[in-house]
């Protein structure tokens, strides 16, 4: 693709048939454009409906709204198809290295042989922290979450580079990306490190990107670190898989938060935090908790029934997903990855034995079939994280670090194109109208005592 092709603000694709919506209450009807994309379902444009009906859409959770027009990924969650530029999930995650992929969606193609080795070297030049943001971890408590660390330190990176915060800069823009990318894996190594009391190593430029993060995670000063290289091209597999996934919450965050013109570094800070939750990144960590607290083989059927029973608010963790209605693409070639790193290392997990039971009774339990609940790419990768040594506290933060990339491929294609606006959405109003103030004096007094203990959680000053 040309330079000049890459910088064409994007436009929604050419209007070829119209949605007629009728208000039943006023008999006015009101033509609606529908827009096609290059595949998938196609789009009603609602832009102009309030300013010419003064009619608000309601769709909590975005389940049938497009934010956004994007080149970048492409899901067909009934088809279980994840494309990336239009390559398959599959083809990268066997062929190509992370490297490769991040180009692809930062830049739209793969990269030429010269293309891969600058882009290399702009990512290796860059792994290291500013000295003075290292010092940053010691304000941390050594038992902080690595994701809380990380929130923190990506913010600050805004208060170090002046020089890639200007975001009407394209080539700012792109150093930007750049630093994050590279810089990702030294900032949740160090909180890591940090929660160990270890020293942080410093990042080694001559290993690719997944064997240095292996190693900054695992050597020690007084030992000779030697990277494995299965697990390093299962690391850097996970790493393909979990690059990224179209609109989803945290990307979502980030283009909501650089719609307002805030910087890189703050956005995608943003989009770590909403990475965090259990319904989102914290699901791998999650599938382990909930694998330990089933125990054993025979203790699966009451979990799954507890799945059922709405009045309990018990999931499966690492099943189901809002946009995949088939077996998601990425937990095919997780599963596969995990039984090489668990052949590799020699590891029988019995955690992994319970989890294939769990997914053959949920498979075949109508609940699971009726509602179309497969398990996702977290239900492998904790198991598989583990199995290399990974505390299950730092999984988020690698599926951060991979995520890393589509975040900010996201943040660019906003920032460059000519439709972005400040992401503002409405709301369907529920409260009070028009009540009547009455001073303080005059107000009726309330026998309703409040309990300070439940409001704090039950916590002490000093956990406050
Ligand atoms: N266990 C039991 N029931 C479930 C589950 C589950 N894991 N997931 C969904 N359901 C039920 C849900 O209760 C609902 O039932 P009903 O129709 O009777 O109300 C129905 O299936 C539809 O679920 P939903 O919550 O409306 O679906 P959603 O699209 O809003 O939620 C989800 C998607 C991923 C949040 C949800 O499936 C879930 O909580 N899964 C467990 C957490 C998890 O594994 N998350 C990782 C997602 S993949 C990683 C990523 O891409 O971030």
């Amino acid at each position: 693709m040309s330079e000049a092709a890459k910088k064409e603000p994007m436009a929604p694709r050419a209007v070829r048939h119209s949605f007629t919506l009728t208000d039943n209450e006023t008999g006015d009807s009101y033509e609606l454009p529908i827009l096609h994309g290059n595949i998938g379902p196609r789009v009603i444009d609602i832009r102009k409906l309030y300013a010419e009906a003064g009619i608000f859409t309601y769709d909590p959770g975005f389940t049938s709204t497009a934010a956004c027009t994007s080149d970048i990924t492409y899901i067909d969650g009934d088809a279980g198809v994840l494309l990336h530029r239009g390559y398959p999930i599959e083809e990268l995650a066997e062929n190509s290295d992370y490297m490769d992929v991040c180009y692809l969606l930062l830049h739209g193609d793969l990269p030429s042989p010269e293309e891969k080795s600058e882009f290399d070297e702009n990512i290796t030049q860059r792994t290291m922290l500013h000295e003075q943001l290292v010092r940053f971890y010691s304000g941390f408590k050594r038992s902080a979450h690595p994701m809380a660390i990380m929130v923190g330190v990506v913010g600050a990176l805004s208060a170090f580079y002046h020089d890639s915060t200007d975001i009407n800069d394209p080539m700012q823009r792109m150093n930007a990306a750049n630093r994050l990318i590279a810089k990702m894996p030294t900032i949740a190594a160090y909180a890591y490190k940090y929660s160990l009391g270890q020293p942080f190593p410093y990042p080694d430029n001559k290993l690719d990107y997944a064997s240095n993060l292996l190693r900054m995670l695992f050597s020690v000063p007084t030992e000779e670190y030697e990277v494995n290289p299965v697990i390093a091209r299962a690391l850097d597999k996970i790493l393909i898989l979990h690059a990224d996934h179209e609109q989803n919450a945290s990307t979502s965050t980030v283009r909501l938060a650089g719609s307002s013109g805030a910087n890189p570094f703050a956005c995608i800070a943003a989009g770590i935090a909403s990475l965090w939750g259990p319904s989102h990144g914290g699901a791998n960590e999650a599938v382990l908790n909930m694998l330990e607290e089933i125990g054993t083989k025979e203790n699966i059927p009451q979990f799954v029934k507890r799945a059922q029973d709405p009045n309990d608010s018990f999931r499966l963790m690492g099943f189901g997903h809002r946009v995949y209605k088939n077996y998601d693409p990425r937990a095919k070639v997780m599963q596969k990855t995990c039984h090489e790193v668990l052949n590799e290392l020699g590891t029988s997990d019995p955690l992994l034995d319970i989890a294939m039971e769990l997914e053959r009774l949920a498979l075949e339990d109508s609940y699971f079939i009726d509602k179309k609940l497969y398990p996702n790419v977290d239900f492998y990768s904790g198991i598989t994280l583990r199995a290399i040594g990974f505390p299950d506290n730092m999984f988020t933060s690698l599926f951060a670090i991979g995520r890393t990339v589509g975040w900010i491929a996201h943040w660019k294609e906003m920032m460059s194109s000519a439709e972005s606006k400040i992401g503002r959405p409405r709301q369907l109003y529920k409260g009070e109208v028009a009540r009547q103030f009455t001073a303080v004096a005059n107000r009726e007094h309330t026998s309703r005592k409040i309990s300070w203990a439940w409001l704090w959680g039950g916590q002490s000053n000093n956990e406050r």
